[in-house]
């Protein structure tokens, strides 16, 4: 791990209601795919080319993932996340302490929507007007929660609602049909997403698909893109590694939709190996958090700005492009 990113984890740590650094910590089950997630990417090398006369004009490939409930973090909450985003895409979780409105406001750069489907499509549909009327750019739809993970951090923790005054904004007063702690699960079908795409002119993303063969169904439902993702381990403890998980939908895919890879990533050499493999970038979720509870919006930014210059290191140091075929297994 970068070192600017242990130490902002560490003072996260030092900082937050034991109880709530547990909720952002914290995987399913034994925490097994929380802990593959990084270590995959110790199992993997780069082989760097050399002499090849090009400079280093990169795009910085990252994107903040969404992740619930920042004014857990800190009081600034999701406006302190959003304008530390600067470039980087902000992609907003529904269950947000901000609402949507507001976040895209103190946003300087592009936010895109994170949604659960909803059991009751006015539900659904209210969120994505939200959305688009304040200016998201994009859905994403996480796809890998048909039920609550199962923390067991949280469930020793008794954490099971917000503590007074703070809310998952987004769901206030829709319809008078939810209150704002009311975000459900349910069985959802590729015609729910078909009929997501029909109500809107926003490119819809798809966030947690693991298997090859979702990921060629999403391409023909005409996803705009996906989040090759386990949730950051958050979700089924028997899962490959996100990064494991790649490979084989890079294959399906065939370049036709661009892929994220989220879960992990915690230095510019992650990141390198991740686009090596076939991402086209690379989410963050959780050295967000530890930014944002370290020191707010100056965390946040710091978060970004080390992995954005350690990148471009990493990416001077191996010739200025990546491939797959650099990538070889570390004995
Ligand atoms: C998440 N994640 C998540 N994903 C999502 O689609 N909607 C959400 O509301 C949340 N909330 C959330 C809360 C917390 C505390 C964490 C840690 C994660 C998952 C997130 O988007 C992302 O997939 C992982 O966090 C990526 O893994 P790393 O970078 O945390 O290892």
């Amino acid at each position: 791990m970068n070192p600017v990113l242990a130490e902002l984890h560490d003072k996260a740590r030092a900082v937050l209601d034991p109880v709530h650094y547990d909720f952002f910590a914290g995987g399913v089950g034994d925490e097994i795919v929380l802990a593959d997630n990084e270590a995959a990417f110790r199992r993997h090398a780069l082989l760097p080319r050399v002499l090849r006369g090009k400079g280093n004009s990169a795009e910085f490939p990252v994107l903040i993932s969404p992740t619930a409930f920042h004014k857990l973090a800190h009081p600034d909450g999701e406006l302190a996340t959003a304008r530390a985003a600067e470039g980087t895409v902000l992609v907003s979780s529904m269950a947000s302490t901000v609402p949507i409105a507001d976040v895209v406001a103190a946003a300087t750069g592009p936010v895109w929507f994170q949604l659960y489907l909803q059991p009751d499509p006015r539900v659904t549909e209210a969120l994505v007007r939200r959305a688009e009327q304040a200016g998201c750019e994009a859905l994403v739809v996480t796809v890998d929660s048909p039920v609550f993970g199962r923390h067991r951090r949280d469930i020793a923790n008794e954490f099971h609602d917000l503590p007074s005054g703070l809310a998952a904004e987004n769901m206030r007063d829709l319809a008078g049909v939810a209150g704002p702690r009311d975000i459900e699960m349910a069985a959802f079908s590729w015609q729910d997403v078909d009929r997501l795409r029909a109500s809107t002119s926003l490119p819809v993303w798809l966030k947690g698909v693991l298997h090859p063969a979702d990921a060629v169904l999403a391409v023909g439902h005409g996803v705009a893109g996906i989040f090759v993702s386990n949730h950051g381990g958050r979700q089924l403890d028997v899962v490959p590694a996100a990064l494991d998980a790649l490979p084989a939908v890079v294959k399906a895919v065939g370049g036709r939709v661009p892929l994220v890879l989220d879960g992990g990533v915690r230095s510019g050499g992650d990141i390198a190996l991740a686009l090596a493999m076939g991402a086209s970038s690379v989410g963050i979720g959780r050295p967000v958090l530890w930014g944002l509870a370290a020191d707010g919006e100056a965390g946040v930014h710091r978060v970004l700005g080390v992995l954005r210059d350690e990148f471009e290191h990493v990416l001077a140091m191996c010739g200025g492009e990546l491939s797959h075929d650099m990538v070889v297994a570390r004995c």
